[in-house]
């Protein structure tokens, strides 16, 4: 079975923000002071997530992704990652983390057959990092990646790059791809931080391949899954990839193929949406499976046609600001 939109686009892939808490403060993400957290009990608990992802999967789903915030800091995230698989509906169970927290459960992961990590990481210089994250876990987070890499599993580097911050590290990144199969992402800067600041100088995704085209000559571009966001380079000499994601400039909306839940439960059927319903409320009124099926494919049906029609559908005053830490990308 397949849920369509109504530009005929198969939306298959949901992303779960598991918890806004997050132990970094990245600062295109949030303000140095974080952000205020929802109680807990205003999360989505682990039965009403499975639950969800139980009505989706049957609904034809196939794809699932676990963000945050940072998924790890959620007490028991394994549990549910056992919960997921056991569902049986999705081939692929992904995760982005920031890496700080993953080392110690990757044999775990591993025996769950979970492959796809996505790991963000802006900077490989120490000190840049640390102003980028406002921690210093540069070490902890490198030693993840080299784990990740050592136990086989497919990872993504997930780089946000700003003009005057860390535009100097595209090319040291790309070095990640040079011995091993990584893909690393660079991504445009979006104005989810929670509001504090403009995105006034933004770094595009023609500057990024600009920089990547004055280094490589030969970017050869690569044909991707439907509904990738990043446009995937191969370049000679490395045997990983180098993609780049207009997260901004938004021209990959055709092809969406996503739905998100945030971490209080609000749907999303963009990114650039103000929450469209609450599914936590819908649910705990006492909705059936019936009527949340019904309910997930009316909304998937009023999907805008791109991230510029979501943003103008915005409240009034309700601007698209708000963390990336709620909404988990
Ligand atoms: P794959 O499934 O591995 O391709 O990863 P992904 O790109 O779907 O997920 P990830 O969580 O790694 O996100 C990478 C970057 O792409 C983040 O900055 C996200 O915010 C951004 N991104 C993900 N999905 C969308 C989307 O639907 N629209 C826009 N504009 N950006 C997105
Ligand atoms: N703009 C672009 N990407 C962002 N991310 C977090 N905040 C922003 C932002 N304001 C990215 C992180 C993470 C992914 C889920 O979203 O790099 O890897
Ligand atoms: Fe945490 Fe991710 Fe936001 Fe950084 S981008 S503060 S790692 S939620």
């Amino acid at each position: 079975m397949k849920i369509k939109d109504s530009y005929d686009r198969t939306i298959d892939y949901v992303r779960i923000a598991i918890t806004d808490r997050c132990n970094l403060r990245c600062f295109y993400c949030m303000p140095a002071e974080g952000i205020p957290y929802e109680p807990k009990q205003h999360l989505l608990n682990y039965e009403e997530i499975t639950r969800l992802l139980r009505i989706l999967g049957e609904a034809g789903f196939k794809k699932v992704r676990f963000t945050g915030g940072e998924p790890f800091l959620r007490k028991d995230f394994i549990k549910l990652l056992e919960n997921t698989h056991a569902l049986g509906y999705y081939k692929s169970i992904h995760i982005t983390t920031n890496g700080t927290l993953i080392q110690k459960h990757i044999p775990k992961l591993k025996a769950l057959g979970i492959t796809n990590i996505n790991l963000s990481l802006d900077s490989l210089d120490k000190e840049r990092f640390e102003t980028i994250t406002r921690r210093n876990d540069f070490e902890k987070v490198m030693a993840s990646f080299n784990d990740l890499l050592a136990h086989g599993f497919n990872v993504k580097i997930n780089a946000v790059i700003m003009n005057g911050v860390n535009t100097q590290d595209i090319i040291p990144l790309t070095q990640l791809a040079k011995h091993t199969r990584v893909s690393v992402r660079f991504i445009e800067e979006m104005p989810f931080n929670g509001g504090y600041k403009k995105v006034d100088d933004l770094f595009t995704a023609k500057n990024i391949y600009t920089t990547l085209k004055g280094h490589f000559q030969d970017l050869t571009p690569q044909v991707t899954a439907h509904g990738d966001t990043a446009t995937v380079y191969k370049v000679s000499g490395l045997e990983g990839s180098i993609g780049i994601i207009p997260a901004f400039s938004r021209s990959f909306c055709n092809t969406c193929n996503r739905l998100r839940i945030t971490s209080k439960g609000d749907i999303k059927t963009c990114l650039y949406d103000g929450g469209v319903f609450s599914i936590r409320d819908y649910l705990r009124s006492g909705a059936s499976d019936a009527e949340l099926e019904a309910k997930f494919k009316e909304l998937i049906r009023l999907k805008p046609k791109d991230g510029f029609e979501a943003e103008q559908l915005r409240v009034k005053g309700n601007n698209a600001t708000e963390s990336m830490s709620t909404i988990g990308g």
